[in-house]
């Protein structure tokens, strides 16, 4: 029997949206408010949903103590409460779109987890505006 089981989290982050190589005007035009240089801060909604088989013998697909601790080691304590431009490697030459945010939870995580569970992650930048990875 496969189920899928889910972790919720939260991160705050400020962020920029801009590329290097082109003016300010240019950048205001694409991106507008979110290419303010000054940065602007979100509050980062993420779910995490691993899916697989129930462990005969515990019942479980994982225990979620697991997956909340790579969730906090991977994700929490890089991005919470930083500049994602200024402050992590991850986004210091990758615009840090939810797109690409969502893409590099993915490949942390999916690092950590056994290759035996499917992972899809989702990641909402604001209430209304959310993505998802793979899609
Ligand atoms: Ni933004």
């Amino acid at each position: 029997m496969r189920v899928a089981v889910f972790r919720k989290e939260h991160f705050n982050a400020a962020h920029r949206l801009y590329r290097k190589d082109w003016d300010d005007k240019k950048n205001a035009e694409v991106f507008g408010l979110c290419s303010n240089p000054l940065y602007h801060g979100h509050n980062y909604y993420l779910v995490v949903k691993v899916t697989g088989e129930v462990d005969p013998e515990t019942g479980y697909v994982l225990d979620l103590k697991i997956l909340k601790d790579i969730v906090r080691e991977e994700v929490l304590e890089k991005f919470d409460h930083r500049n994602l431009n200024e402050d992590t490697e991850e986004f210091r030459n990758l615009n840090p779109t939810a797109e690409h945010i969502v893409w590099v939870i993915y490949e942390k995580i999916r690092k950590r987890l056994d290759e035996k569970f499917d992972l899809s992650v989702r990641l909402y930048e604001t209430e209304r505006n959310f993505v998802e990875y793979p899609a």
